[in-house]
C-alpha cells in the first residue's frame, strides 16, 4: 500500500514523500501532462527522465476513445505501452467529457455523450471509469466526478456535488473489486477523491468533510481554474484544504501558473498539473525567472544566449534563442520540442527549489522572492 510521510511543514505548506508501487514521489510535485500517453511536442519518456519528471499524467477519456484501454491492457498496461516506469496518474474522464465531448446527458448512473473523434455514443459512469483506469494500470486513478460550471446556480452545484459523492462511493467499491481480480494490471492501484462545489465555500467544506471519511489514498480539489479569479481560487483553498486529511496527499487539479503553484503550496497542496508549460512551449512562449519570452519576437533574431542563462535543460545547454526562433519560424518540430523541454524543466526545477526551500525552512522567503521576479515579467 502507498505510504505518505509528512517530512516538514511551514505554515500550511507540506513537504512530503509518497511511496507507490512505481516508486517514491517527492512532493510538492508538478505532474507532466501527456493526455494520450505522450507529452505533446515530440517529447519522449526518455526525455522526461532527463528533465526530472516524477509523475506523468494521462487521460482516461482520450485513451478510451483512441486507441482503447482494452488493447492497452492486452499489451501489458500503460507503463509498458509508453515505456515509463515511474508513477502515472490518470484523470477519470469526467472533466474531459464535460469539456470536450459533444451532446451529453448527465444521469444518476453516469454520463451519456458523443466521442469528439467520430461522434459515436458512449456511456461512462463511475464503474466504467474505474474499469478503464484499471485496464490502463495507472499508479493513481482519479474518481469520476462532475465539474460544474463556475457560473452554475447554488442549487445545481449542491445537487451535482451530492451525486459526485454517490459516484465516489461507487468508484471506491469498484476499485476494490477490480484490484482483487486475478488479471488486473496494477492490483495496488490507488484512488484519489475529488472535492467539488464551485465557488460555494460551505458546499465545498461539507463535501470535503464527507469524502475525508472515506479513507481514500489522496484528495484532489477540482473545479478550479475554470473561470473564477485567482483570488477566489486562493480563498477556496484557504477554506477547503484544512478539511482534507493532513496525512494524505492533496492535489490541485489543472493548476496553473508558477505563481498559482507557489500560492497552492503555501495552502497545503502536494500535487499539481497543467497544460501551460507544454502548450506555451508549442507556441514559442518560454518561461524564465524574469517572466515569459515570446521567441517569435524579432529582437531574438541574432541573440546567441540560451533561453535562460544557467538553465540545465537540454535546450539551454546547447542552443541559442536565435536558432530556436529560426526553427519555430520554419515550423520545424525541433523548435517546439526544445521549447517544451525547457518549459517542463522550468516547472520541474521550480518544484525542486520549492522542496529545497521547505527542507531548509525558508519557503516563505523563497516564495516572495520568486513572485517578485515573476511579477516583473507578468508570468
Ligand atoms: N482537471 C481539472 N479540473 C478537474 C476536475 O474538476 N475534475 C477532474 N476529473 N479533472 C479535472
Ligand atoms: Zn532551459
Amino acid at each position: 500500500m502507498a505510504k505518505y510521510t509528512l517530512m516538514k511543514t511551514e505554515g500550511r505548506a507540506k513537504r512530503a514523500q509518497f511511496e507507490t508501487v512505481h516508486g517514491t514521489i517527492q512532493t510538492p510535485v508538478f505532474m507532466n501532462v501527456g493526455t494520450v500517453g505522450a507529452i505533446k511536442g515530440a517529447v519522449s519518456t526518455m526525455d522526461l527522465k532527463d528533465i526530472g519528471t516524477q509523475v506523468e499524467l494521462s487521460n482516461t477519456y482520450h485513451l478510451h476513445v483512441r486507441t482503447g484501454d482494452k488493447l492497452i491492457k492486452e499489451f501489458g498496461g500503460l507503463h509498458k505501452f509508453m515505456v515509463w516506469d515511474r508513477p502515472i496518474l490518470t484523470d477519470s474522464g469526467g472533466f474531459q467529457v464535460f469539456s470536450l465531448a459533444g451532446l451529453r446527458k448527465i444521469k444518476e448512473e453516469g454520463v451519456y455523450f458523443q466521442s469528439h473523434i467520430d461522434g459515436h455514443k458512449i456511456f461512462m459512469g463511475p464503474e466504467e471509469s474505474m474499469q478503464i483506469q484499471s485496464n490502463l494500470g495507472s499508479t493513481i486513478a482519479m474518481a469520476f466526478d462532475e465539474c460544474p460550471s463556475s457560473v452554475a446556480s447554488r442549487e445545481y452545484v449542491q445537487a451535482s456535488v451530492d451525486r459526485t459523492t454517490r459516484w465516489l462511493e461507487r468508484c471506491k467499491a469498484e476499485m476494490a473489486r477490480l484490484n482483487g481480480l486475478p488479471d488486473t494490471v496494477n492490483k495496488e492501484q490507488l484512488l484519489f477523491g475529488i472535492n467539488q462545489g464551485a465557488i460555494y465555500a460551505d458546499i465545498r467544506i461539507a463535501h470535503a468533510d464527507t469524502i475525508s471519511k472515506l479513507d481514500l489514498d489522496g484528495y484532489a480539489v477540482g473545479g478550479l481554474a475554470v473561470g473564477e479569479t485567482h483570488e477566489q481560487m486562493y480563498h477556496i483553498l484557504d477554506e477547503v484544504v484544512p478539511h482534507l486529511p493532513q496525512n494524505k496527499p492533496t492535489y490541485l487539479m489543472g493548476v496553473g501558473t508558477p505563481a498559482n503553484i507557489l500560492e497552492g503550496v503555501a495552502r497545503g497542496i502536494d500535487f499539481f498539473d497543467c497544460v501551460y508549460p507544454s502548450r506555451n512551449g508549442r507556441h514559442g512562449h518560454v518561461y524564465t525567472n524574469r517572466g515569459k519570452l515570446n521567441l517569435f519576437n524579432a529582437k531574438y533574431e541574432l541573440d546567441p544566449s540560451p533561453i535562460e542563462e544557467g538553465c540545465q535543460c537540454p535546450a539551454c545547454q546547447h542552443y541559442s534563442r536565435a536558432y530556436i526562433r529560426h526553427l519555430l519560424k520554419a515550423k520545424e518540430m525541433l523548435g517546439m520540442r526544445l521549447c517544451v523541454l525547457h518549459n517542463l524543466y522550468f516547472y520541474n526545477h521550480l518544484m525542486e527549489e520549492i522542496r529545497d526551500a521547505l527542507d531548509q525552512g525558508n519557503f516563505a522567503e523563497y516564495k516572495e522572492m520568486r513572485l517578485a521576479g515573476f511579477e516583473e515579467g507578468k508570468i
